[in-house]
């Protein structure tokens, strides 16, 4: 999670059982060394890094980085990172999740030998597509063999179990780990977070160019409400800008990339916490949707 999952929000997942992964969009390759050293550091247990393919010199100079450090699991966002990097990310012996929004991609990731899969849904905090979770994990599963992982919009217990009776096997959580002390999220994007409620995101191209869900500002929902109705292209331009001079403003509100279970965050947790919690409540529920099952 760039902008949240710095080497100590990693190492806390990877301390708690799960398996955390660095981001490296928009980083330098100096810094993804540094940030893997600087999570060796703080746990002796594996960890992944995403590549965000945003062209294929950073894609490639990236996966060499992965493939010359040992790192056992590398994960792609926002796209497709070409046949040739997951061959060679698979001939060095990393395993290759990609991120798919869709059945169509799902199944040319399968075809250029992805070992699994993770379905994200429009619910998702970061890039997104158009399918919601719960339609496309289903779909997904069905159409492919490798393992799928369910992402977008699963925040707790019952969250995890439905993934489960999607088909995935396994979870990945974006939006709950922003509001932990380990992340590097800043202290007021934890607040926003903490007092929205569920319609606090909408999705936008303006930070990336591709589209995006993120807390809403005033600045954002205004220049979205005003391209969505069509305004004059100069209106917009001038909406752009205001919200552009805003983000870089110091102290003025910032858009960060959150999903849409931000309603259900209510305190700021360790990450030890939530998963404990999450497992816990993800067996008395499985238990108690048995007992009803054989009633
Ligand atoms: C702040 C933030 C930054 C993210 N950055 C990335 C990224 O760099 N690469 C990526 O593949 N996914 C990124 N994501 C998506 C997450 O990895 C994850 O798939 C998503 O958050 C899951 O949905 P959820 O937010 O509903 O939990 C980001 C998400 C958030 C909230």
């Amino acid at each position: 999670m760039q902008g949240a999952g710095g080497p100590r929000l990693v190492a806390a997942v990877a301390e708690a059982g799960g398996l955390g992964v660095l981001p490296t969009f928009g980083g330098t390759e100096a810094a993804l060394r540094a940030d893997i050293a600087h999570t060796r550091e703080l746990t002796g247990r594996p960890f992944g890094v995403n590549i965000t393919p945003i062209g294929r010199a950073f894609t490639e100079s990236r996966a060499a980085v992965c493939i010359e450090l040992g790192v056992p699991i590398v994960t792609t966002g926002r796209g497709d990172p070409g046949l040739k990097v997951v061959e060679r990310l698979r001939n060095a012996g990393v395993r290759v999740l990609p991120v798919v929004p869709s059945v169509k991609h799902a199944r040319r990731v399968e075809a250029e030998g992805a070992d699994a899969i993770i379905a994200s849904g429009s619910e998702a905090g970061g890039h997104v597509g158009t399918v919601a979770t719960l339609p496309l994990v289903a779909q997904v599963a069905d159409a492919v063999r490798v393992p799928v992982v369910a992402a977008g919009g699963i925040g707790d217990a019952r969250g995890f179990v439905a993934a489960l009776a999607l088909g995935a096997c396994g979870i990945q959580l974006g939006t709950r780990l922003i509001a932990t002390p380990e992340s590097e999220a800043p202290a007021h994007t934890k607040r926003s977070i903490l007092e929205a409620d569920e319609t606090g995101t909408l999705v936008t191209s303006l930070l990336t160019g591709k589209p995006v869900r993120t807390l809403v500002t005033a600045a954002l929902r205004e220049y979205e409400s005003a391209r969505l109705a069509g305004a004059p292209e100069e209106r917009q331009a001038e909406l752009r800008e205001r919200f552009r001079r805003e983000s870089q403003a110091p102290g003025g509100e910032r858009a960060f990339a959150a999903g849409q279970i931000i309603g259900m965050i209510r305190e700021v947790q360790p990450v030890a916490e939530i998963f404990t919690q999450i497992i816990t409540d993800a067996t008395a529920l499985l238990g108690r949707l048995s007992a009803a099952a054989a009633a």
